[in-house]
């Protein structure tokens, strides 16, 4: 699993995916940039998202938002005083690192225990294997799940409680060690706001502090009222948003899964006061499904619903995603009552409420959000689609198996030789795609070098004019997953791409 991740971060450095930020200065930690194929695939991803959420949904409308916010927007929110993650040191190391997920890597890797010895289970029973009545009665696997379920129930209860001293026993009785060192000599749990502060204003006396945001949430919540006023929207209805939020994170290094610089898609649905757990319940159905139709395969999802709620919610729950380095969380979804319009409504002066014609009746409506990091999902994808594979002829490839509607270039065209005019019909054929896809030229090296480097960067379409084009204006198009070649018309080609990479 390690080799994977560094895999997965070494192709994405190599074939222009991610690169550290300011590399040239050794980087910054936690920070990364969005390279040349990497913007595309996190753009296309951002637009999968934004058409499922926007565009077919015409109760809810789209919002971009400032960074930069009013400060009193992070005292309403409870950012300022609840924005925390409890901290430890390492006396030795004088490494930091974030108790909690110490304790759950902690659980993680009791979790992982389980599993090998089910995954042995099924090698040597075969077919005749029943996982689930193995995981209720073998005593080991039994006993694993237990402590784990254990050891989570009792840091969710401790957070919750803002007990840290229990997360400091619940460390010590455990016996985890610092995971670079090995050391055990612990300082006391702290708790440390996240947030980044910056100041607005010239002169030192009136300056203002302020805070990158978070979170995008709050610049929805802030500009409720004038979206609904605006657009004449009904409740239910909800509020879209793509943008950056940031996080003075404690990192492991986990690459762009937990990162200090960041973009989240959110959206806040404002539903009837009590009729938010069948829109929580809606959402959560929702979300998953459009994760699967991604097709990165159901048994890399799990719910997690959570005992320890955030001050704002009544309810909540996480989707994970079997990343290489386990299941974590990908998306959020919450009912976050209506908890944050009343604390602007307070903290503002002003009404943030809805009247509702049909009940006529006047309320705060209560919110359901749905919440997932942009870049995690680029990483749930990536780390899912690159693949090693052993050809039939003994060879090996890699391949990035990218769903065709995400993929950064959906065709490259490739003149079998630099010659013979063949290089003229092919920039002929991108300058007639381009206007609907993102298409790539390449005439380096010989065509099966070119199409492992397609492989490598996750082009659907390889499409490979040769001397018999010159003759009858038909190509190549070599599919990417299969690697089946099929000889059809230029004419053909828009067809054929459009039906594999259109949403
Ligand atoms: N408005 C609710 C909210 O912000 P959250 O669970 O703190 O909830 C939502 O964040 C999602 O944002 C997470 O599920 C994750 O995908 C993403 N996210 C949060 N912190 C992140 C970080 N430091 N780096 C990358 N993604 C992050």
């Amino acid at each position: 699993q390690e080799d994977l991740f560094k895999n997965v971060v070494s192709h994405a450095k190599e074939y222009g995916f991610i690169f550290p930020s300011s590399e040239v200065y050794d980087g910054l930690s936690a920070v990364y940039d969005y390279a040349q194929n990497g913007v595309e695939l996190k753009k296309n991803i951002r637009e999968y998202w934004w058409k499922s959420m926007v565009q077919m949904n015409e109760n809810i409308v789209g919002l971009d938002a400032a960074i930069l916010m009013h400060p009193t927007t992070w005292k309403a929110s409870g950012h300022v005083d609840a924005f925390n993650d409890p901290l430890i040191d390492n006396k030795d190391s004088k490494k930091r690192y974030r108790a909690d997920v110490l304790v759950e890597d902690h659980a993680e890797k009791i979790n992982l225990k389980a599993k090998k010895e089910i995954e042995k289970a099924k090698a040597r029973f075969g077919d005749a294997f029943n996982e689930e009545e193995f995981i209720t009665t073998n005593a080991r696997v039994v006993e694993y799940l237990a402590k784990e379920k254990e050891i989570r129930e009792r840091l969710g209860r401790s957070l919750g409680n803002g007990d840290l001293e229990d997360v400091k026993a619940l460390i010590e009785e455990l016996e985890i060690a610092d995971p670079e060192t090995g050391s055990r000599n612990w300082t006391d749990v702290k708790q440390f706001n996240l947030m980044f502060g910056t100041k607005l204003g010239a002169s030192a006396e009136s300056a203002m502090d302020l805070y990158l945001r978070p979170e995008t949430a709050q610049g929805i919540f802030v500009n409720f009222a004038n979206v609904q006023k605006s657009g004449r929207m009904k409740v239910p209805f909800g509020i879209a948003q793509t943008g950056k939020a940031f996080r003075n994170e404690i990192v492991a290094r986990q690459f762009i899964f937990r990162m200090r610089e960041f973009e989240q898609m959110e959206m806040q649905f404002f539903v009837r006061p009590g009729e938010e757990m069948q829109w929580y319940e809606h959402w959560k159905t929702t979300r998953l499904n459009w994760h699967l139709s991604l097709g990165l395969g159901k048994e890399n999802y799990r719910f997690h619903d959570h005992e320890k709620l955030a001050h704002y919610a009544n309810a909540a729950a996480d989707i994970e995603f079997n990343f290489p380095f386990g299941f974590k969380e990908l998306e959020g979804i919450h009912s976050r009552t209506d908890f944050d319009l009343k604390a602007h409504e307070k903290f503002s002066g002003r009404k943030l409420q809805y009247f509702d014609s049909e009940l006529n009746e006047n309320y705060v409506p209560y919110v359901v959000e749905t919440s997932v990091g942009l870049d995690r999902m680029f990483l749930a994808v990536f780390a899912t689609s690159l693949q090693e594979e052993t050809l039939e002829d003994g060879s090996t490839r890699t391949v990035l198996k990218l769903p065709a509607v995400l993929a950064p270039t959906k065709a490259a065209v490739l003149p079998l030789i630099k010659r013979d005019g063949l290089p003229e019909i092919s920039k002929k054929i991108i300058e007639d795609l381009k206007w609907d896809f993102n298409v790539a030229y390449d005439e380096k090296d010989a065509v099966g070098r070119r199409y492992r480097r397609q492989d490598a960067l996750g082009t659907p379409f390889c499409i490979t004019v040769d001397h018999q084009t010159i003759e009858d204006e038909t190509v190549t198009i070599r599919h990417r997953d299969t690697m089946k070649q099929d000889r059809v018309k230029i004419a053909e080609l828009r067809a054929i791409i459009e039906n594999e990479v259109s949403m």
